[in-house]
């Protein structure tokens, strides 16, 4: 995920970009930069760094210029550098690019374009479109149809920015599943990723739909297809809300947010991870050995790994809290062995400290990682990202289901299971299919609110998701609650549970429904409230409150499942006063042991 704005109109255009970057950094930070247009020329700076320090170390507010195009990144293909920054130019340096989202095709594209004597200086996918364009206009005179061309060669996601130092009356911008609206000002027209960007100057908006482009003149705005090339008509809208509402999306908590944005980076972590996951696929057969290991929600993920490896590939993983597997390793590792790392932020101290052991010991390290070139990226020998965006909310979500999409796209990958990959690519509908439970989950929330220790079962593949559900429950809300199978229940916790206790069973209509129903109703006879997420609709009075999900590949329910618990931490945290984006004693990053 990144972020990007272009202005063209009055006033100190190089301010109004930069003041709109700040609002988008929850986007990205970890490169920014601008290409400002005056007249003929255009002029670049960028580099990896915070938006202050950057501003500060180019001057970027000395820039005067008429029209311009600025990009805060979150890097997806190349680690975060100054070359990698945006914007990206052609060979002539005349054409600037800022995108948000992945060009699938630009292996191909950049293959094509360097044999006709393109030379490429970064690793980004973006830097394709602006030789694209370039060798475009060879064929067209006009801009615009280059840009129209160029646009229809490209695959994947993207949310395009274009300055062209020829012609000093346009901006030009496309979309393509990553998010882009118009701004319409008294003085200039902006483009940018989402509304906070240019709130400040206009509140009027031209919402663009998939598959436009559109070109943006000092006082006009107008929008195309880029099949057809005709015009789209369009309204403006008018938004109402304030710019704190606007940076979370009108969302009132950024956790909120992510919970909602996990179709979006579920598909972009298959779209980003699937072409290149054979490779890492061939290392788990490769080893005797394969070790998962993970802290927090990412010890969870670690646990479904271990279930769908083995269902899916036979194979055996161990799985280990990182903070425990130096004592139980430390001199029996070896160059059989594959330590599969998961981490969300790349440098939590007790996952790094595991990789450092492995890669001591003569393992192999792949690791399944959020944050482009953090630490734990450029210790392992192998890395795929998932391609989450930036997750502000402490309380993981949407990298926990993004990591489990690519831990079960190995699986299918590893076992050339084409069924198996086209239901994971069906997940991203199952999910926004369920987020439709909030009111039901809101109904459970107020039944719950009072109670002071809560039970999640489960068995096989949703036990981490009962784990999960237990974890966000006490992360954000400060309520005591404890995950476990649904076997385990009657070996000692079932003393815990007395009238009211609430016992929240995972239970899809799989081989084992029946039997986690028996101990739902083991529960039930102890005085417990039960609460059954299922989609199985036949038993309806098999526990007090049942929450309907979708139908699905049962291997897969976990990352389905996980939202309406995630939405239940949500709303009792609210309900409870607590702020669930910044949980007491907790941190989104664990940099130290
Ligand atoms: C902290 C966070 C958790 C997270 C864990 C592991 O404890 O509060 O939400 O799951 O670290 O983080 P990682 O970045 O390694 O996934």
């Amino acid at each position: 995920m990144c972020g990007i704005i272009g202005y063209i109109g009055a006033g100190d255009v190089c301010r109004i970009i930069v003041s709109g970057l700040k609002r988008l950094e929850y986007r990205g930070y970890d490169s920014m930069g601008v290409a400002i247009g005056n007249g003929g020329t255009i002029e670049v700076r960028k580099g990896a760094g915070r938006i202050d320090d950057l501003v500060n170390r180019f001057h970027m507010l000395d820039l005067k210029g008429d029209r311009g195009v600025g990009h805060v990144r979150w890097a997806t293909h190349g680690s975060p550098n100054d070359t990698n920054a945006h914007p990206q130019l052609d060979c002539t340096g005349k054409i600037a690019v800022v995108h948000n989202g992945i060009i699938e095709n630009f292996d191909e594209l950049k293959r094509m374009l360097e044999a006709r004597g393109h030379v490429f200086r970064s690793q980004t996918d973006t830097e394709v479109v602006a030789h694209l364009i370039e060798e475009e206009l060879k064929k067209h005179a006009d801009f615009e149809a280059a840009f129209r061309s160029a646009l229809r060669e490209l695959r994947g996601s993207f949310a395009l920015g274009v300055v062209y130092a020829d012609d000093a009356e346009s901006l030009y911008f496309a979309r393509m599943e990553s998010p882009l609206v118009l701004g319409v000002g008294d003085h200039g027209m902006f483009a940018a990723s989402d509304v906070p960007a240019f709130l400040e100057h206009t509140r009027r908006v031209v919402l663009m739909d998939d598959g436009e482009y559109a070109i943006l003149r000092r006082n006009s705005w107008e929008v195309k297809e880029i099949e057809s090339g005709r015009t789209v008509p369009k309204e403006v809208h008018e938004v109402s809300w304030t710019l704190e509402m606007a940076e979370k999306g009108g969302y009132p908590h950024f956790m909120l947010k992510e919970i909602y944005e996990q179709p979006e980076a579920i598909a972009a972590t298959l779209a980003g991870s699937l072409k290149r996951i054979g490779e890492f696929a061939d290392m788990l057969y490769n080893h005797d050995k394969v070790i998962l290991v993970g802290m927090g929600t990412s010890f969870h993920s670690a646990l479904f790994g271990k279930y769908i490896l083995q269902r899916v590939l036979g194979i055996t993983p161990i799985v280990e809290e990182a903070s425990e597997f130096r004592y139980l390793y430390d001199g029996v590792l070896d160059d059989d062995t594959l330590v599969v790392a998961i981490t969300q932020s790349g440098e939590t101290a007790d996952t790094l400290a595991a990789i450092k052991l492995a890669k001591r010991s003569g393992s192999k390290v792949l690791s399944i990682v959020n944050v482009v070139g953090s630490m734990a990226t450029r210790l392992s020998d192998g890395v795929i990202y998932t391609h989450a965006g930036p997750e502000i909310g402490v309380a993981a979500t949407k990298t926990y289901t993004s990591q489990l999409a690519v831990l079960a796209a190995l699986a299918f990958t590893a076992n050339d299971d084409r069924d198996g990959i086209n239901d994971l690519r069906k997940v991203p509908e199952k999910i926004r299919e369920t987020l439709n439970v909030r009111d039901r989950v809101a109904e459970l929330a107020d039944v719950v609110r009072d109670k002071r220790g809560f039970f999640y079962i489960s068995r096989g593949v949703n036990v981490p998701t009962a784990m999960e559900g237990a974890l966000k429950l006490k992360e954000i809300s400060y309520v005591y609650a404890e995950g476990l199978s649904a076997g385990e229940l009657k070996h000692g916790p079932l003393a815990v549970v007395e009238e009211g206790t609430p016992v929240i069973a995972i239970a899809p209509a799989d081989d084992l429904y029946k039997k986690t129903l028996m101990n739902v109703e083991e529960a039930k006879a102890r005085g417990a409230f039960t609460v059954l997420l299922s989609d199985e609709h036949g038993d309806g009075d098999a526990a007090d409150f049942q929450i309907d999900m979708p139908e699905m590949n049962p291997l897969l329910t976990p990352m389905v499942y996980a939202v309406p618990l995630q939405l239940l931490a949500y709303e009792l945290a609210v309900r409870l006063g607590r702020d669930p984006d910044k949980p007491r004693n907790l941190a989104k990053s664990v940099t130290v042991e």
